[in-house]
């Protein structure tokens, strides 16, 4: 897109990108880096950021879904891609002959994947995903010696090669809740078994981005951080982007859809939640939660018009939302910042999320398919 387009958009800062895979490269020097690019890159665009990550060193890329590494794939992007979120029946000779690498939680998957590797002719590459503790995805500990064996006896007819141990954390975001070290513990006896059934695995991997942050005990092989890559604090009690050492890489804006003086007492959006305590100006954003503005932010979410924040007065409705401006003066057409970089005065997806009693996570990753993608140091 060539012309910034007038009603809501995000812009993304490819460099933010490549600048947060350096500094989390940084904290796990002895790694390689898998940079976890599903939901959209968290909302940021998966095609672009899949790129600057691999720019700036990502030597993997990770997606939830064979159907996002199978898009990546189709649009050009090399090198080593895992999909990990798999359903009977699921694109596995797609996956194979499309060189991805496939995680592996239990015995039908590992099924399913010999059988598409020997229609496709080529041994799959598979990553078996051990349960440590999340209680999700992955196979039990007491379930992992015969999936082992069975990878095992896969490898030796050649229909299969492991090329990774891996598990996931539930509480990386809690430095020193107790069930991180339990994990940990439970993941290297799941390793020792399969190493010493003769599986040598090319990476071991475990650390999303609060683990890569502060846990460097949890790196092994290989990190796999997502949230991070795109300048957003995993927990407000790791600290805020720039105290991690990371840039925010979205900035949400709008233009001012309307500016308009009213009277004292004057409701404002759906249900009246808001009364005007006096006459003052409001300013309405064009952008709504059918965009992704979390209605539970009504009457809470920051915004910056004019040099001030100011808050959501009222309910978030679908398509738009007003803000009080108490009395300033703005323009139809000015800019209103929904969230960006704090260091530049901005309210940030940490704040849309405290203002929604929800994560980081999912203020990024929900902005929707009708905000246009605005890409800087593409
Ligand atoms: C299996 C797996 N690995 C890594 C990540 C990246 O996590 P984070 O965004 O906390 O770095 C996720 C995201 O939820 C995941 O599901």
């Amino acid at each position: 897109m060539n012309e910034t387009p007038t009603r809501v958009y995000a812009e993304i800062d490819l460099d933010a990108v490549r600048e947060n895979v350096r500094a989390l490269r940084e904290r796990a020097p002895r790694a390689e880096l898998m940079a976890v690019v599903k939901a959209d890159a968290y909302g940021h665009g998966a095609l672009a950021c899949a790129k600057a990550a691999q720019d700036a060193g990502a030597t993997w890329l990770g997606t939830a879904t064979p159907d996002e590494a199978l898009a990546l794939r189709a649009a050009g992007i090399e090198g080593r891609i895992l999909c990990w979120l798999w359903t009977p029946g699921g694109p596995w000779q797609e996956a194979v002959e499309a060189d991805l690498d496939v995680s592996v939680s239990g015995l039908w998957a590992l099924d399913e994947v010999r059988k598409a590797a020997g229609a496709a002719g080529r041994t799959a590459r598979i990553q078996l995903k051990a349960d440590t503790g999340l209680g999700r995805n992955g196979c039990q500990p007491a379930d992992w010696e015969a999936l082992v064996a069975a990878a095992v006896a896969a490898q030796a007819e050649g229909t299969v090669r492991v090329t990774g141990l891996w598990s996931h954390f539930a509480c990386a975001d809690e430095p020193g809740h107790p069930s991180i070290q339990l994990q940990l513990a439970a993941f290297r006896d799941m390793l020792a078994h399969a190493e010493k059934e003769g599986i040598e695995p090319e990476v071991r991997h475990m650390a999303n981005s609060p683990a890569t942050l502060t846990l460097p005990e949890s790196h092994f092989d290989l990190v796999r951080p997502g949230l991070a890559l795109y300048g957003v604090s995993p927990a407000p009690e790791l600290g805020t982007p720039a105290e991690l050492g990371l840039r925010p890489a979205m900035t949400l804006k709008a233009s001012l859809a309307l500016v308009k003086t009213v009277p004292a007492g004057h409701g404002v959006s759906y249900g009246h939640h808001y009364v005007t305590d006096a006459e003052t100006t409001l300013a309405l954003i064009p952008a709504g939660y059918a965009d992704g503005i979390p209605r539970h932010a009504s009457g809470r979410g920051p915004v910056l018009v004019g040099g001030k924040i100011r808050h959501v007065a009222g309910r978030v409705a679908m398509d738009q939302f007003v803000v009080d401006l108490d009395g300033d003066h703005a323009r139809v057409g000015d800019e209103a910042v929904i969230f960006g970089d704090a260091e530049r005065g901005e309210p940030t997806a940490e704040d849309w999320a405290r203002a929604a009693d929800t994560i980081a996570y999912e203020i990024v990753t929900r902005i929707g398919g009708r905000v246009p993608r605005v890409y800087l140091g593409g």
